[in-house]
C-alpha cells in the first residue's frame, strides 16, 4: 500500500529474488534477517501488526518459498508484533485446506475474510479475532465505552445467508478435499504441457492456484519489455480459446483460480490450450 505508515518488506518471491545465486533457504534466511532489521529500525514497539497474505495473490500467486513462515513466525511472536493474515484470496479451501494458515501452520491473531465466504456469489467480508485480540477489545469496551465499528450494510442478511448456503455446499460436496486434489493435479499438467519452453521461466501454485511467468530468456531470467504486454497477449490468445487466465498486474504472468468443481479432464484441456495460446503468441 503506498502509505507512510506501512512499511514493506521483502517479498516471499523467490523467483524474482536479486541475488540469482541464493539457494531457497539461503533467500527465507535474507527474508527473515530483512524482517529483523526492519523491526529493529523502526522498534518494535511502534508496529501494529505484520500483514501477509499465507500465499501472494495479486501480486503473481506465489507461494512462498519453503521454511518461510516457520521462520517469519518467530520472529514476530519473539517481538510481539501481531500477525494478520489476509485470507481473501486463500480462505475457504483454496489451497486444499479450509485456511491458508492451517495449511502453513500459522497462527494469525487475526484473519481477513471474503472471496471464498460466499465463492462470490453474493457480496460478503469478514474478520476472524483471536481470543487474545478479542479480550483486549472486550476489556477496552469495559474501561472506554463500546467501540464505535460498523457500516451501513454489516451483517447484512442476505450476504450472511448466501455464505451459510455457500458453506454447506462446500462441506456437502466436500469442495475442500477436490480443490487440494485437483489443484495439485491442476498445476502438474500445467507445469507439464509448458515444461521446456524457451520463454516460461516458472509455473508455480498451491492448491486450486496456479501461475505461469513468462521472461524472454529462461537461462538469464530476463524478463521482457513491460511495453510489449506479452502477459496480456497471452490471456487474450487464451480467452479467445475459451478459458479466463488473469493477466496479473505484478509482471508477464498468467493467472488461474479455477472453480473448486473443476474436474480432471477440465484441467487438462486448460493446460493444453495454455500450452496453444502460448504457443500463437511466443513462437
Ligand atoms: C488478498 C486480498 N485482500 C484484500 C482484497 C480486497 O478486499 P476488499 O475489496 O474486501 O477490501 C483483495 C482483493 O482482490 C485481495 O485479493
Amino acid at each position: 500500500l503506498p502509505l507512510v505508515q506501512v512499511l514493506h518488506t521483502e517479498a516471499p518471491y523467490y523467483y524474482r529474488r536479486s541475488d540469482v545465486s541464493m539457494s531457497e533457504e539461503q533467500f527465507v534466511a535474507h527474508c527473515a534477517a530483512e524482517l529483523e532489521a526492519l523491526i529493529e529500525r523502526e522498534g518494535a514497539d511502534t508496529i501494529a501488526a505484520f500483514w501477509a497474505e499465507p500465499v501472494l495473490g495479486t501480486g503473481g500467486i506465489v507461494p512462498p518459498p519453503k521454511g518461510y513462515w516457520e521462520a517469519i513466525q518467530p520472529i514476530l511472536k519473539k517481538h510481539d508484533i501481531l500477525l494478520v493474515a489476509d485470507e481473501v484470496v486463500t480462505g475457504f479451501g483454496r489451497l486444499g485446506t479450509m485456511f491458508g494458515s492451517t495449511h502453513y501452520g500459522l497462527e494469525p491473531d487475526l484473519i481477513t475474510i471474503a472471496k471464498g465466504l460466499t465463492s462470490a456469489y453474493a457480496p460478503l467480508s469478514g474478520s476472524i479475532v483471536s481470543e487474545g485480540v478479542w479480550k483486549v477489545l472486550e476489556q477496552g469496551t469495559d474501561a472506554l465505552g463500546p467501540i464505535g465499528h460498523g457500516w451501513t450494510y454489516s451483517a447484512h442478511p442476505v450476504g450472511a445467508a448466501a455464505g451459510i448456503a455457500n458453506l454447506e455446499l462446500i462441506d456437502k460436496l466436500a469442495l475442500v478435499k477436490a480443490a487440494g486434489e485437483t489443484g495439485a493435479y491442476f498445476n502438474k499438467v500445467l507445469g507439464e504441457a509448458l515444461a521446456g519452453h524457451p520463454h516460461v521461466g516458472e509455473v508455480r501454485g498451491e492448491g486450486m492456484l496456479a501461475a505461469v511467468e513468462f521472461v524472454e530468456d529462461r537461462e538469464t531470467r530476463t524478463f521482457f519489455d513491460p511495453a510489449r504486454k506479452v502477459g496480456p497477449a497471452i490471456a487474450a490468445a487464451l480467452l479467445e480459446r475459451g478459458v479466463i487466465g488473469r493477466a496479473m498486474p505484478q509482471g508477464d504472468i498468467l493467472g488461474f483460480a479455477p472453480p473448486f468443481c473443476l474436474t480432471r479432464s477440465e484441467a487438462d484441456e486448460i493446460a493444453a490450450r495454455t500450452a496453444d495460446a502460448v504457443a500463437a503468441v511466443l513462437d
